[in-house]
């Protein structure tokens, strides 16, 4: 998992600035575009609860606007306090799907430091894709 080692950095690093106040869970997301250019996202909560963000969805927006259209690999960092690793949420998971192929790692790292890696066809079988090509 060496070669992900950048993307995993880039997650932990942009999780210390989650805004993450109502459920205190802190969660940092790193992509890699086909570019190799890596953009990073931390979930940002909100007053109002269903206006908070994901990390994911942070993350994939700024790929998106830096002009990426392909997800390489997608790095998530969460819960330090808690043990497991943070696995996308559904919304999320069809958001990296979007932009995902089947060369695409989900690498998701857990409170301890270890690592874990899922195709999208792990995570989201039978997915909705509209073909627009
Ligand atoms: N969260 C993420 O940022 N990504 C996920 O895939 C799961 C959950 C955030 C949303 C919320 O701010 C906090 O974690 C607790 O659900």
């Amino acid at each position: 998992m060496t070669e992900w080692s950048e993307l995993m950095d880039g997650a932990l690093t942009v999780r210390e600035h989650a805004h993450a106040p109502y459920s205190g869970y802190r969660v940092g997301a790193a992509v890699m575009d086909e570019a190799g250019r890596v953009h990073a996202g931390c979930n940002v909560e909100n007053a109002a609860y269903p206006e908070g963000l994901c990390a994911e969805a942070g993350a994939i927006a700024a790929m998106v606007a830096a002009g990426g259209r392909r997800i390489r690999a997608i790095a998530v960092a969460g819960g330090h306090d808690t043990p497991g690793a943070c696995t996308p949420c559904g919304g999320c998971r069809q958001k990296i799907r979007e932009f995902a192929d089947a060369d695409t790692r989900i690498v998701l790292l857990d409170g301890a430091g270890a690592t874990v890696s899922y195709g999208i066809d792990d995570l989201l079988p039978y997915s909705f894709l509209l073909q627009t090509d």
